[in-house]
């Protein structure tokens, strides 16, 4: 098989008036320019909840609080980089407005999560007395809540009743497991998904026309395979590549993103697919060479061969032996002999099915 771009695979289409921007920045960020240091990721933080891209089931829950005013105590849980924290914060300010400032407290992973801070600084908040519009609340955002010790979550319990009449708590973590029962219970519970390469596109694109950003295609679609459906790293790799070379291709993002290039990855498979192990051998130990990590290499061979055109059959068992690798590689066996077993076992899956079964 020919060298198959495997980016196509995956390709969300870009509107083709909009993939060539005027040649406008034709060399990397203009570093004396200070508007150029913000990082994208907080100039383009939404403000309001209508402009948090996907996750719209959660968000127009969200919005409708807003409109109530009634919130309850909410948890939202999800991966990182989709936007749970600035929901969180649009949601505080389309309540409190203009009493944000003083209505609202904020504690991420920064601040000392122990018990401590229960007992003082949360406290002390909810004790607090304001002039707030009818029917508001004091806001109360624990960032990040599942790094809280499980104490300060116990502490919470109590807080959380007591002063339910003035203030109510808004949580964000990856993880909701870690949150224990009695708060979750307390609690109604919203989850994030990882974001699609639709919905990254759109965003990426208003970014680009924004910020006069050349791209082409192929950098987009670079962009979308290595953020994995996370925001935040989309809109810093597409500023770091922008501020690194100034124009937005693959294989300038590859080059930021210290990652594998998919295109290699993807010639390996085709050479397990033919069975040919010692082109397959090349390449992996090429990659191996230029001082990628097991986990690394075996995260990429993952994702590509997901979208990898070979035949079902084949994807399904590679996917089986990838897994299997995987584990080894987590469980500290993250060596070049366990990467060449997977590609020689994966040759010999295409062998065994290409013999007659009696
Ligand atoms: N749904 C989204 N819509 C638009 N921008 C987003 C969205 N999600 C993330 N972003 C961008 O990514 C940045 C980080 O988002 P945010 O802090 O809300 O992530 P998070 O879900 O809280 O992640 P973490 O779990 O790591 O705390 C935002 O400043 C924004 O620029
Ligand atoms: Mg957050």
């Amino acid at each position: 098989m020919d060298d198959v771009d495997m980016l196509d695979t995956t390709r969300t289409s870009i509107p083709a008036s909009r993939s060539t921007q005027p040649a406008a920045k034709d060399k990397p960020a203009d570093f004396a320019n200070p508007s150029s240091r913000i990082p994208w990721v907080e100039k383009y933080r939404p403000r309001l909840l209508k402009d948090v891209v996907g996750n719209e089931d959660t968000v127009t829950r969200l919005a409708a609080f807003s409109k109530i005013g009634n919130v309850p105590n909410i948890i939202i849980a999800g991966p990182p980089g989709t936007g749970k924290t600035t929901s969180i914060l649009a949601l505080a300010h389309a309540l409190l407005g203009d009493n944000f400032k003083e209505g609202v407290l904020e504690l991420n992973a920064s601040n000392d999560r122990g018990i401590e801070v229960v007992r003082t600084k949360i406290k002390t908040f909810a004790q607090k007395k304001l002039n707030l519009p009818e029917g508001r609340h004091k806001i109360i955002v624990l960032d990040e809540a599942d790094a809280m010790t499980e104490g300060a979550q116990q502490a919470l319990r109590r807080t959380m009743e007591l002063y339910s009449s003035t203030t109510r708590f808004a949580l964000a973590c990856n993880d909701s497991e870690k949150i224990i029962e009695p708060i979750q219970s307390r609690c109604a519970v919203l989850r994030f998904t990882k974001l699609s390469d639709a919905q990254l596109l759109r965003r990426l694109l208003e970014v680009c026309d924004t910020e006069k950003v050349r791209y082409d295609d192929d950098g987009l679609n670079a962009i979308m395979f290595t953020a994995q459906g996370d925001m935040r790293q989309a809109l810093n790799n597409l500023q770091s590549t922008v501020d690194g070379f100034g124009f937005v291709n693959s294989e300038n993002v590859f080059k930021i993103c210290d990652e594998p290039h998919p295109e290699h990855v993807s010639r390996m498979l085709d050479a397990c697919i033919k069975g040919d192990i010692d082109e397959a051998y090349k390449i992996l130990n090429y990659l191996w060479s230029l001082g990628y990590a097991a986990e690394d290499i075996i995260g990429i061979i993952f994702r590509v061969c997901k979208i990898h055109p070979m035949a079902e059959f084949l994807k399904l068992e590679y996917i089986k032996e990838i897994g299997l690798t995987h584990k080894k590689i987590v469980e500290g066996l993250g060596t070049l002999v366990q990467l060449t077993g997977l590609i020689a076992r994966m040759c010999r899956i295409v062998q065994n099915k290409a013999q007659p079964t009696r």
